[in-house]
């Protein structure tokens, strides 16, 4: 799916973000597998992440961000009208997390479900909440996206287990004069899911003694597949968008790349022709967040000065599905963010 805004502006006006208080080391994991500082740091780019305590859900990690983006764009829970949280770690299978937050935030007049793309999730209901605004069926939306993956990794594979963390963002989407989303390209390859699923817990594979035994409730992946992937996939949704949008990649003022792997940006990137001063990098601090991811990145733009009023902001996601996502947006939000 590809395709520029309609003359509605609907930017972010709001953005708030969180991560556990709890920061897990190289050494730590170090500790547990067979696995070095240096070999996750040359190979990810990841130093540390955060990992959410037994006791806190996804619905924890994302009321602060909610929240955060709520006061930041002066909004009150109960004018929000639309509430979507992406994620693959809902706090159970049903209700939705989005429900449960609609609940606890007191945003009683908004309809609210989750959504499952994967990394991707965030880019996906950005578009959703994009099209519900400018096509007039909603006035303001949250847009959550937040993951704790560390509840479904096997804490014995290095290959996994080295690459995730926690962590939530969420955005306050609105109608205005002017600025906002320029375009989407949005995409999904479902014969590249065996690259990375995890099997059992649906109806494919319901839960049992068995399943549990034999580890199905763990995420699989297959890393070099979804290196090659990734690198394709963030230059040409990027390129693809920017030419829908007729937009020059020397107009791109920030770069929002998801944080899964400090070489996978750098290869995007280069191979885009974006400066390295105007990349975001966050994923040393946080490594894959999966939905968290870009929202948290936006974030720390904001907190760190390099995104400001009128600046055009390029972000990709890409993961399970497999799928990915881009979107171009003037960015219109004068305060900085609320966590
Ligand atoms: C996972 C990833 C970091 C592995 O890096 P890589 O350079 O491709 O490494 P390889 O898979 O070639 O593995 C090299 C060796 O390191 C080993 N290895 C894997 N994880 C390790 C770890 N944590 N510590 C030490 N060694 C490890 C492998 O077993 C392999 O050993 P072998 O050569 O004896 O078989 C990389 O493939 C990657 O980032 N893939 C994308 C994953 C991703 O982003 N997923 C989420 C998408 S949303």
């Amino acid at each position: 799916m590809i395709g520029t805004a309609n003359g509605y502006h609907v930017p972010i006006t709001g953005l708030g973000a969180h991560v556990p208080e709890r920061v897990v080391t190289n050494d730590e994991l170090a500790g547990l597998v067979d696995t070095t500082d240096e070999w996750i740091l040359t190979r990810t780019g990841i130093r540390e992440r955060r990992v959410a305590a037994p006791e806190e859900a996804l619905s924890d990690v994302c009321l602060p961000a909610a929240r955060g983006a709520l006061r930041a764009a002066g909004v009150e829970a109960g004018a929000i009208d639309l509430l979507i949280v992406a994620t693959v770690t809902a706090d159970m299978a049903f209700p939705s997390t989005a429900a449960i937050l609609a609940d606890i935030l007191g945003a009683h007049e908004a309809a609210a479900y989750d959504l499952s793309a994967g990394c991707t999730g965030f880019m996906y209901a950005l578009a959703q909440a994009y099209g519900m605004l400018a096509g007039g069926l909603s006035r303001r939306a949250l847009v959550v996206g937040g993951d704790v993956l560390s509840k479904l990794m096997d804490w014995h594979d290095r290959s996994t287990m080295v690459l995730f963390g926690d962590g939530a963002g969420a955005v306050v989407l609105e109608r205005v004069e002017r600025g906002g989303f320029l375009g989407f390209e949005l995409g999904a390859d479902g014969s590249g899911g065996p690259d990375l699923y995890l099997p059992a817990g649906g109806s494919r594979e319901p839960a049992s003694a068995q399943t549990v035994a034999e580890g199905h409730h763990y995420i699989r992946m297959n890393g070099r597949e979804v290196f090659k992937f990734a690198t394709r996939i963030l230059v040409s949704s990027a390129q693809q968008l920017l030419d829908e949008c007729g937009v020059a990649v020397e107009d791109v003022d920030v770069y929002v790349p998801h944080q899964a792997n400090v070489r996978i940006i750098e290869h995007a990137r280069r191979k885009l022709g974006i400066p390295s001063e105007r990349t975001v990098v966050n994923v040393d601090r946080y490594g894959n967040t999966s939905s968290g991811s870009i929202p948290l990145a936006l974030a720390d733009a904001v907190k760190d000065g390099r995104l400001k009023q009128g600046e055009l902001v390029l972000m990709t996601g890409m993961g399970a599905g497999l799928t990915w996502g881009s979107a171009l947006i003037e960015w219109t939000q004068e305060e900085g963010v609320a966590a």
